[in-house]
């Protein structure tokens, strides 16, 4: 009977630090997609403040590099199967790969890629002047090789607003998900090539018209015949490095650089007047776009026991 009661004991003991350690391994058994911003607290302390630190160091050295980082997260969040960045939006990952590198000194293979980037986008809003919000952690990487469905689910600057609206949908995210967020371009560049269309074929139905004088400009920067397709044009050229609604004002001048921005004030009432409310109230579109970061980067998040943690960023583990 002893014996019994002991080996019940025992199991029972087992059974508890099983599910203890289930519960409490920083998250990662949770397997339920549920993110936490103390994700890291026990396994990787410092993990929050390294990637801070790199980020401000990337800045300082090239202020453009912020805008790339927020991109990236924004691509990470929308294709799930990626297996690497691909060419159009692999701006800044280099910034990634210094940022993984020190991480994986500090805490061999604990940081995820995908939470790199989660971090990497809201210190680089803050840098640049823009909100403050609390990241949910925990998101593990993809274990895919897959390089199929990478851009499908990515907006182009060329779609019609609809077909916009319905990627978002898509993702979870909503009309006021897509204008706040959209505000992202308050900072950072496009390459001639990815407004060139619209620039020259207003007449096609590709959004709304733009400014004369402005788009006068910006041919004389970005011909039709390609010789400067890659050359780059601020998204938005009043306050270009600053984040703030400055993005939002541009488009009620009929100044926005792409197709898809231009649609936000022509193309459907309710965004046009998101976008006229933000344009008046930067407050306001601080506080939105906290909220809607925060809704992208619960997007589906692969946690748990699901994916990897990449030993680099750019690959899949061998
Ligand atoms: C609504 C649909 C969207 C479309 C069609 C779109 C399209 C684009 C395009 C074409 C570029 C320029 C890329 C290049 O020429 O290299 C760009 C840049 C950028 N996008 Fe978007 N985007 C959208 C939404 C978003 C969202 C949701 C975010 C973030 C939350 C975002 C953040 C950025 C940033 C920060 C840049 C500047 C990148 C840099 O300077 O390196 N975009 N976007």
């Amino acid at each position: 009977m002893a014996k019994q009661i002991a080996l019940f004991a025992a199991f029972t003991l087992l059974a508890c630090a099983a599910v203890c350690f289930y519960l409490n391994s920083d998250g990662a058994g949770s397997g339920a997609g549920h993110l936490d911003p103390q994700f890291y607290s026990r396994s990787c302390p410092r993990a929050q403040q390294i990637v801070r630190s790199n980020v401000a160091k990337a800045v300082a050295k090239e202020a453009r590099m912020g805008a790339s980082l927020v991109r990236l997260h924004f691509h990470d969040c929308f294709v799930k199967k990626r297996s690497r960045p691909n060419r159009d939006s692999a701006r800044g990952f280099e910034v990634v790969d210094e940022i993984k590198s020190a991480l994986e000194k500090e805490c061999n293979q604990t940081v995820s890629c995908a939470d790199i980037l989660a971090l990497a986008a809201r210190d680089s809003v803050v840098l640049a002047g823009g909100p403050s919000w609390e990241v949910p952690l925990g998101r593990r990487d993809s274990r895919s090789a897959s390089l199929s469905d990478s851009n499908k689910n990515i907006p182009s600057p060329n779609n019609t607003f609809q077909t916009i609206l319905n990627k978002f949908a898509l993702q979870g995210l909503d009309i006021i998900d897509l204008v706040a967020l959209s505000g992202s371009h308050t900072i950072g560049s496009a390459r001639c090539v990815s407004f060139k269309q619209s620039l020259y074929n207003q007449s096609a139905g590709l959004s709304s018209k733009l400014d004369e004088s402005y788009a006068a400009q910006l041919r004389s920067h970005c011909p039709k015949s390609g010789a400067g397709d890659e050359n780059l044009f601020h998204l938005d050229f009043v306050t270009p490095t600053t984040f703030d609604n400055g993005y939002f004002k541009n488009l009620l001048n009929s100044k926005g650089l792409l197709s898809s921005d231009r649609a936000l004030v022509t193309k459907n009432g309710v965004s046009m007047e998101l976008v006229k409310i933000y344009a008046m109230n930067n407050e306001l579109f601080f506080q939105q776009f906290a909220k809607s970061m925060v809704k992208m980067g619960n997007i589906s998040p692969l946690t748990g026991w699901s994916g990897e943690i990449r030993k680099k960023c750019r690959e899949r583990n061998a």
